[in-house]
């Protein structure tokens, strides 16, 4: 049987397959309220009828000062549950599971309000300087990721997937380029692992189902974590239940990245090694024999597809025809899916 279409059991919530529709920002609710809207709806059922396993919404944000545009996609207040749930009905409908990505930008927040970042250090020359986070700011912040995990279950979601990486807020603390705070949450590996730590406690405390991290397996500059730091990240959050890492890259500071089939690999395949925990692939996986070489080889549990279920919804179907193997249509498609 192909791996790709063998279910998985997370935590007793089971994926008919190892195919994850990788979080994507749409920049599409209306401007400045957070909102699911029709457009949200089609585009993540779409990928359900066309059996991907596990839908996963785009990056949410858990503050509105956390979101990266006006336009992102937000479950700070009781207010955006409704549309969540409606979302949830139509994805587990057509059976398929789903996960909300929760996130905070931090100081890549493109927003006219006060930002925020561990360190006041802009992104680059045309972003703006972010305020360094108080103890105080740093605790309503964590409590935003304990709302929004209530909120998240309220709404049905079956997995929550914590966005730890490409130099979003929780990133900037974890890396020794944006933190450089001599509290507790900054100086050494162990301080900066505090905030995610506690990010995931906090969680814990409301939400009982499988819990993803999202991580920059490589910053890809010389004094960024190290794949020893990374290890030790790992490590911790297998300690405190976390469930599987989503290993990505990149985006802390600004870097140059050679891209090529499955360039995040290597250090997904190692982390899943070194800390006995399932790992999800993510980058350039465009086809089914690709995807399948992965899981049989063991390099990792799940795949992340992203650009490539942009590109066509039936993506589960053509990589299922090219490795031989027959998937079953939608109830309604049966008579056009051969
Ligand atoms: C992304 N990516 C991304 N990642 C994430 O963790 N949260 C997000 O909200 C987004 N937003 C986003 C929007 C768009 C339009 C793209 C193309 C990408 C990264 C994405 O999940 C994935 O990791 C990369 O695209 C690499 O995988 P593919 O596209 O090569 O399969």
């Amino acid at each position: 049987m192909a791996k790709l279409f063998t279910p998985i059991d997370i935590k007793g919530i089971t994926i008919k397959n190892r195919i994850v529709m990788s979080p994507m920002c749409m920049y599409s609710s209306m401007e400045e309220d957070g909102k699911i809207t029709p457009f949200h709806l089609t585009h993540y059922t779409s990928r359900a009828v066309g059996q991907v396993g596990l839908v996963m919404t785009e990056a949410t944000a858990v503050q509105p000062e956390g979101r990266i545009s006006a336009q992102d996609l937000g479950i700070w207040s009781e207010a955006h549950i409704n549309g969540f749930q409606q979302l949830n009905k139509q994805i587990h409908t057509c059976g398929a599971k789903s996960a909300i990505q929760l996130a905070h930008a931090g100081r890549k927040a493109n927003l006219e309000s006060t930002i925020y970042a561990p360190s006041p250090f802009a992104f680059n020359e045309r972003s703006k300087q972010p305020a360094e986070m108080t103890l105080d700011d740093i605790k309503t912040t964590i409590d935003a990721f304990k709302n929004a995990a209530r909120r998240s279950k309220e709404a049905g979601f079956d997995m929550i997937e914590i966005h730890g990486a490409h130099g979003y807020l929780i990133n900037q603390f974890l890396s020794p380029l944006t933190n450089k705070r001599n509290d507790a949450y900054g100086g050494s590996m162990e301080n900066r692992y505090h905030f995610l730590s506690e990010i995931i406690e906090v969680i814990k405390s409301e939400w009982t189902g499988p819990l993803f991290v999202r991580i920059s397996t490589d910053e890809y500059h010389e004094a960024g974590n190290t794949l020893e730091n990374i290890f030790y990240y790992t490590n911790r959050m297998k300690e405190q239940g976390v469930d599987l890492i989503d290993c990505s890259s990149g985006g802390v500071v600004p870097a140059s990245i050679t891209t090529y089939p499955g360039y995040q690999l290597k250090r997904c395949e190692a982390i899943k090694n070194e800390a006995s925990i399932a790992t999800g692939a993510v980058g350039l996986i465009t086809s089914g024999i690709q995807a399948e070489e992965i899981l049989q080889n063991n390099r990792a549990d799940l795949v992340f597809i992203g650009r490539s279920l942009l590109r066509n919804p039936y993506w589960a179907k053509a990589a299922a025809d090219e490795i031989g193997y027959t998937i079953d249509a939608p109830t309604q498609y049966k008579r056009g899916w051969k």
